[in-house]
């Protein structure tokens, strides 16, 4: 008995002893001396489930907060890149560490930090670093005049946090990395594709989502809706309601059954050949206010929005919005107001802040796509390099993404499978998640650990159920995944519990249904 109770006052005395000694070590950290210029912003010990404030962070990021789920060291540093530029940098080193190295990226072209991802990768034993890269909040208004900002933006704030992360995890730990990781959607995914063409050796393993690759082209695609509809009030404008009301039901009529099932989710939208004529008016006199129909120049608009982005003559230089994507993308892209990424790309970085959106030619698209600043278009035709050096890259697109079309990444898939002579399996592989919007929600099975919130705390850090982890198995282990389970929770709420789960299939296979219920795993096959 006395024995036992001494036993746990030294285990318990060994507890306290060891944070302690981690929070000295934290606050003692010199991390300014690795970097010369640098500034020092925070350094401070996080004690697990600490709700971090962010009262500097810019409000347009809409991140004043993050709950912090283990301890941490939380190390924040301005990093110049040059004469007249800089990033903030944000390390954070768990007390439980597993050896692996994470970076995370950005988004839409902004300079925001995801400390949600943040977050995920430390409560799974990453020390993870993130930055803003290379200005602050959502506009691009510090492009203007100042390329070594956009070259931050491009590729060098992710790389310069990636060098830096990892030489002063070493001096904190005392010990290298066993592995090095990334994980980003959207711009975060053209950072991680782009960090495999130009740094090989920066990472392991990248897990790449709804990929804003071919990026000068992708920027001026989404600034091409405008000039097609017009804003509310033109006869070719197709407001919100008529979009999720008619467009998007008319679309699941003609497209939701192709895959077996008629559960509202379309597992393959490249077989759905969406012919908007269904819903014309009888009349145009029928059509006025009409929510049931569609006038002749709206279902001309809606057509050319499902029609791929062609140059000067004639060629495809981007690919068509999927269907199925409407619901959500009338609330944005098709809003009837100049595409604000594209509108900021093109003030500030392709010409000057006379532009207003209202056109995109295929001058303009040429224009955006010669301008290229520092090799940002990022579309690689092969990954020799990132593959020898024994590489891999697990990459995904929601099948009713309002923001990419994913389209895109079934193009990249194919253009990088010719570049690599077939051999892509070996270290690319590619996972399809019907019934996703931009990265993460919609009515599909959505929720595989892909970072970012709910999605990434739903599910346990799993290789079958979660693409984090599944990358970890085929670095570390070697063993790659054939498909991706998602999870749909009810109410998109944790708590509440699985509404269903589906396998989702690596391109090119798709799904089909060969059972009685869509919402049985079990009732799909990868073909
Ligand atoms: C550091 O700042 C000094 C003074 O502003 C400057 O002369 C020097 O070039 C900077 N060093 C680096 C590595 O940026
Ligand atoms: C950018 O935001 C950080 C806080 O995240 C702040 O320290 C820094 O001063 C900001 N920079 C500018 C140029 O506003
Ligand atoms: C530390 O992390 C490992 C997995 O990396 C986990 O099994 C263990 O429970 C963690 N310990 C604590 C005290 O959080
Ligand atoms: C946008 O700019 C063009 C000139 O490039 C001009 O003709 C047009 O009227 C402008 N539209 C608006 C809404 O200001
Ligand atoms: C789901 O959300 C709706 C609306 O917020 C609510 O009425 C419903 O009770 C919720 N269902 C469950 C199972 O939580």
């Amino acid at each position: 008995m006395i024995l036992t109770l001494s036993l746990l006052w030294t285990v318990i005395i060994c507890k306290v002893y060891t944070l302690s000694l981690f929070e000295a070590r934290c606050l003692r950290f010199d991390p300014g001396r690795y970097y010369s210029n640098s500034t020092v912003t925070a350094l401070a010990f996080i004690p697990a489930k600490t709700t971090l404030q962010f009262p500097d962070n810019d409000q347009s990021c809409k991140r004043p907060s993050q709950l912090i789920p283990q301890d941490i060291c939380r190390i924040a540093m301005s990093l110049p890149t040059s004469h007249r530029s800089s990033i903030i940098f944000e390390a954070w080193f768990p007390s439980n560490w597993s050896g692996r190295f994470l970076a995370t990226g950005n988004g839409g072209i902004d300079g925001c930090i995801r400390y949600e991802d943040m977050a995920y990768a430390t409560s799974n034993g990453f020390a993870a670093v993130g930055s803003n890269n290379g200005h602050n909040g959502t506009t691009g208004v510090s492009f203007d005049e100042n390329d070594d900002i956009v070259t931050d933006f491009a590729w060098r704030s992710l790389h310069t946090i990636t060098g830096f992360g990892k030489k002063i995890l070493h001096v904190f730990y005392e010990k290298h990395h066993s592995k090095s990781y990334y994980l980003g959607c959207s711009l975060g995914g053209r950072q991680g594709i782009k960090a495999t063409m130009k740094f090989p050796s920066d990472y392991d393993g990248v897990v790449a989502g709804s990929p804003a690759v071919d990026f000068n082209h992708m920027i001026s695609w989404r600034g091409s809706f405008y000039p097609m509809t017009g804003g509310s009030g033109d006869a070719r404008y197709v407001d919100q309601a008529l979009w999720k009301g008619l467009v998007h039901e008319e679309v699941l009529r003609q497209c939701d059954t192709l895959d077996g099932a008629k559960d509202g989710i379309i597992e393959d939208p490249t077989r759905c050949n969406f012919d908007p004529g269904a819903l014309l008016c009888g009349s145009d006199a029928v059509h006025a206010g009409s929510t049931t129909c569609l006038g002749t120049a709206q279902v001309e608009a809606v057509r050319r929005i499902f029609k791929p982005m062609t140059g000067a003559h004639g060629e495809i230089l981007y690919p068509a919005m999927q269907p199925g994507s409407e619901d959500k993308a009338s609330e944005g892209l098709y809003n009837g107001a100049p595409w604000p990424y594209s509108l900021d790309w093109y003030r500030y970085v392709v010409y000057d802040p006379s532009w207003n959106g209202s056109r995109m030619t295929p001058r303009d698209i040429q224009a955006a796509e010669s301008r290229n600043p520092s090799n940002i278009r990022t579309f690689p035709r092969q990954l020799h390099e990132f593959k020898a050096r024994g590489g891999k890259i697990l990459t995904f697109h929601g099948q009713q993404d309002n923001q990419i079309s994913s389209f895109n990444s079934n193009r990249l898939w194919d253009r990088l499978n010719i570049g690599m002579s077939g051999d892509l399996d070996s270290f690319y592989r590619f996972f399809r998640i019907s019934g996703m919007n931009h990265c993460n929600t919609g009515p599909g099975a959505w929720v595989f650990g892909q970072g970012g919130g709910v999605s990434a705390a739903g599910v346990p850090f799993e290789s079958s159920q979660n693409i984090l982890a599944a990358l970890v198995d085929w670095v570390e282990y070697g063993r790659a995944p054939e498909h991706i389970v998602g999870t749909k929770f009810v109410n998109d709420t944790v708590l509440a519990g699985q509404h269903f789960q589906r396998r989702h299939c690596k391109y090119p296979a798709t799904n089909t249904f060969v059972g009685t219920d869509p919402y049985d795993v079990d009732s799909w096959e990868c073909h």
